[in-house]
């Protein structure tokens, strides 16, 4: 997918009509704020909009416009959590604000890190809605123009709590003006600060260290565009759809943007080929893949990491999570993690397919199974209430209805191996370390303590060879299960 955008924005068109590559701009992400109105422990670029952080989501839009690298800026507490590499990835440079003294304060404890760059693209770490083309329509503008500072605006219903866009009689931006310092007429102004600006570094440099403290103590990286307007080098362009806008301040705000972003991701799913029959109630995650013709049926959650194959059905209600689900399988009514299933499989309904699972093609995974760490061969039934855990099944056994693999000592877990072609009687119980051999069978309600050889059948409890039951039996009846 970023490829893809990258390409677009390495043809990008300039007017003349000849592609060129746009001019190598340095993305530059404030994420070093308080985020005080998150009322949260966890710092607010970090919350998740469909399973990806806030700052993950800027970082990626960044990227897919061209930055030629990217920094964020954020607090020494968020620097040392691991989740930072996580949530950036690890090409993305760190610089730290000490202290959150604002914006413009933010953009200044950058420098260094920023070093030579000419051309900076500033964002704050919260606008996740951004969009590649907004980037590039405003570095565009700010190259056309020659400006110094230019601003991503959107107009709006009612930006309460935005900073307003100030403009003079003949329309050139002249001020950005925060909620708190509007006046009254001011206030009625529908176009507002996005959040998102692009500047000339060195001078920006220069102005920031002789920007004045705001009426709230910060230093607010809005009150360059006043300077930049007054030697007539301030310019806007617009975000070319309005949600894009949406920052998040609050859950509630966290709340509207996921929603949005859902929509979005459910119609590029739709527009390449997937059919969902209830959006309302369907949610994937930024990064899902599902291939065209799948057909999703009310009620599903695709979270982070989920591949889904070609004409699949998926649903309803199934919750699938850093999974990869193979071409033409269903998945009904189940749950799936970290789990790879194979071609044309059925699972469901009712069932959960934990971390470390292989389901090879052509197994089949009814009502009721409980399946971890475990390899399934092909063409192996796991039909009907059981658990199957670390354990490696070959192909065409049948795992009869209420089988459960003790694999847990209370200390230990241990491997159960089932071979070949085995027929595993309805309620036996194995307790691993076991291997049975291919084509062997147990009986109905057998325990199975110790291995079976191959092609032997094994009954009762502890489960013992049915052969050597039956010669005992003729002198001893006190074993009979
Ligand atoms: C900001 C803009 C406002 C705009 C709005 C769009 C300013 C002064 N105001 O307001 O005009 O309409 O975004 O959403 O810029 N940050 C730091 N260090 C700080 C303070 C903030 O890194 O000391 C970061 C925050 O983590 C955040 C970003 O800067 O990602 C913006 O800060 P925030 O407090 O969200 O600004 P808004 O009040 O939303
Ligand atoms: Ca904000």
């Amino acid at each position: 997918m970023a490829a893809r955008f990258v390409s677009i924005a390495l043809a990008f068109k300039r007017p003349d009509n000849t592609d060129t590559q746009m001019s190598e701009w340095t993305g530059v992400i404030l994420a070093a704020g308080q985020g005080t109105r998150m009322k949260s422990d966890l710092p607010k670029t970090l919350h998740t909009v469909c399973g990806k952080p806030l700052i993950g989501h800027v970082v990626d839009v960044m990227q897919a416009a061209g930055a030629q690298r990217v920094v964020a800026v954020v607090s020494p507490s968020i620097a040392e959590m691991p989740e930072l590499v996580d949530a950036v990835g690890k090409d993305v440079s760190i610089a730290i604000q000490p202290t959150a003294l604002g914006t413009a304060h933010a953009l200044e404890c950058a420098r260094e890190v920023v070093g030579p760059a000419q051309t900076i693209v500033v964002g704050a770490g919260d606008m996740a809605l951004v969009k590649s083309d907004s980037i590039l329509g405003l570095v565009q503008s700010h190259a056309e123009s020659e400006s110094v500072l230019s601003v991503l605006t959107a107009t709006v219903g009612d930006p309460y709590g935005f900073g307003r866009i100030v403009r003079n009689e003949a329309g050139s931006v002249q001020a950005i003006v925060e909620e708190v310092d509007a006046t009254p007429e001011q206030k009625l102004i529908h176009e507002m600060n996005t959040g998102l600006y692009c500047i000339d570094a060195p001078w920006c440099w220069g102005q920031l260290e002789q920007l004045e403290i705001s009426s709230v103590g910060e230093k607010f990286l809005t009150d360059l565009v006043a300077p930049a307007a007054s030697s007539g080098r301030a310019t806007t362009a617009p975000v070319s759809e309005v949600t894009e806008a949406l920052g998040v301040n609050t859950r509630i705000q966290l709340a509207e943007v996921e929603a949005a972003m859902r929509d979005r991701i459910r119609r590029r799913h739709m527009l390449a080929g997937v059919t969902i029959r209830d959006p309302e109630t369907t949610y994937i995650d930024a990064d899902v893949e599902i291939g065209r013709d799948t057909e999703l049926l009310p009620g599903n959650h695709l979270r982070a990491g989920t591949r889904i194959g070609t004409g699949c059905e998926i649903g309803p209600n199934s919750i699938l999570k850093d999974c990869s689900i193979g071409e033409g399988a269903r998945v009904i009514s189940s749950h799936i993690e970290g789990a790879e299933i194979g071609e044309g499989i059925s699972v469901g309904p009712f069932s959960r397919i934990r971390p470390g699972t292989v389901i090879e093609s052509g197994a089949y995974i009814g009502n009721f199974a409980e399946i971890k760490n475990s390899r399934v061969g092909s063409g192996t039934h796991v039909g009907h209430f059981s658990y199957v855990g670390d354990s490696e099944l070959g192909r065409d056994v049948n795992i009869g209805a209420g089988t459960v693999t003790a694999n847990f000592d209370g200390v230990n877990k241990h491997q159960t191996v089932i071979g070949d072609r085995v027929k595993i009687g309805s309620d036996s119980i194995i307790v691993p370390p076991v291997t049975i051999g291919d084509d062997a069978n147990t009986g109905a309600g057998s325990v199975v303590n110790r291995d079976v050889a191959a092609g032997d059948t094994v009954i009762g409890v502890p489960a013992k060879p049915i052969s050597q039951r039956k010669n005992r039996d003729s002198g001893d009846d006190s074993e009979r299960g």
